[in-house]
């Protein structure tokens, strides 16, 4: 089938003579466009607050609201601040909640040992919103950055980071979060065999209900960085490319997608999100478990700062932004945006 169209014959008036033709048309799509009910009946991809996971900073102190510089709009919060947040949060719809505490430069060491310490920041943290809130889902993360002296997120040892010493690590770490209250653990760290580890131990000591949601293809990514800032978190030597994944690579994401399921892993994430929608897409079509996309840091700051700008509309780039993530494939989406887009799909 041709369709020539050549466009109005020089000298006459172009809207005239583009009325009187009419192209023999089999198809017109444009016809499921026409207004926004058709569009609503044919949209392939939903998004609701349903599909939220809201990742927040906690920070020691009582009424401490900190600003996060290049996350704008997030902020460190105290406990007792996050608790005030959280009603209005969980008004919204917003169900669960991603916790990453910060920790003091001098609790710090090459173990990460503050991540075991029962009367830390994080158990204090969980413990009070669990009273508080029984029913919000509380995700912790398991990695050793924010609490190691060499911000990474395993041990350093001669330059190297040691995968079983911290695997082992790790496992604890997990069973800690778990027993103060964390509904899903989240090992972040990209070890070898800490899904395995991870349930074992959770297993051995009756935690069987705790969820695991692994980061299953997580890369090396320069995305982290307003993260690394909101926490102090940054890698003191070194990056962190011997265990987070390479970003030219998408059949290791699937091996490890094999790997995370075997192990016990509930739920599978990719990230960041946005650069890596292919990699989400892929997972997704082979995978037996829920799959989580987690719009990072970096992600939301090219948006917020675009949109300071003037570049962009912020409130369309959000909406626009998160639905891409559920066409391709994600079941649940970590974002800063969460609060903000809940609002906007209230409307
Ligand atoms: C810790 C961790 C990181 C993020 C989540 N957990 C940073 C990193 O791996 O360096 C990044 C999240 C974000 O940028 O929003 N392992």
């Amino acid at each position: 089938m041709t369709d020539s169209f050549s466009g109005p014959p020089l000298g006459k008036d172009p809207m005239t003579s583009t009325q009187k033709k009419t192209l023999s048309l089999q198809r017109r799509p444009r016809r499921n466009r026409k207004n926004a009910s058709i569009r609503d009946l044919v949209a392939e991809t939903h998004l609701s607050v349903e599909h939220l996971i809201y990742p927040v900073f906690i920070c020691e102190g009582q009424n401490v609201a900190i600003p996060i510089k290049t996350l704008p709009g997030q902020e460190r919060l105290s406990v007792d601040q996050l608790c005030l947040k959280l009603q209005e949060w969980k008004d919204l719809g917003l169900k669960h909640l991603a916790l990453f505490p910060q920790i003091e430069e001098k609790l710090k060491d090459p173990y990460g040992k503050e991540a075991l310490n029962d009367q830390g920041l994080l158990p204090r943290a969980l413990k009070t919103l669990k009273d508080r809130y029984p029913d919000i889902n509380l995700i912790t993360d398991v990695a050793l950055d924010p609490y190691s002296s060499d911000g990474h997120d395993g041990v350093v040892k001669n330059g190297k980071i040691l995968n079983d010493v911290s695997v082992e690590i790790l496992a604890q770490m997990a069973l800690k979060q778990a027993s103060w209250g964390a509904d899903w653990v989240a090992p972040s760290d990209m070890m070898d065999g800490r899904v395995r580890a991870i349930r074992q131990t959770l297993d051995a000591n009756g935690f069987t209900d705790t969820s695991i949601l692994a980061y299953t293809a997580k890369y090396a990514s320069s995305f982290y960085g307003p993260f690394r800032e909101a926490l102090n978190s940054a890698p003191k030597a070194g990056d962190k490319k011997t265990y987070q994944m390479d970003p030219r690579n998408s059949r290791e994401a699937l091996l490890e997608l094999r790997l995370d399921f075997q192990e016990g892993a509930d739920m599978v994430m990719v990230k960041p999100g946005l650069p890596y929608l292919d990699i989400i897409s892929q997972i997704k079509k082979v995978s037996p478990i829920p799959v989580a996309a987690y719009n990072v840091s970096g992600e939301y700051a090219m948006i917020k700062f675009a949109a300071a700008a003037g570049a962009l509309d912020e409130n369309q780039a959000i909406l626009e932004t998160l639905t891409a993530f559920r066409r391709a494939g994600s079941d649940a989406i970590l974002t800063y945006f969460a609060p903000q887009a809940a609002k906007l799909l209230r409307k």
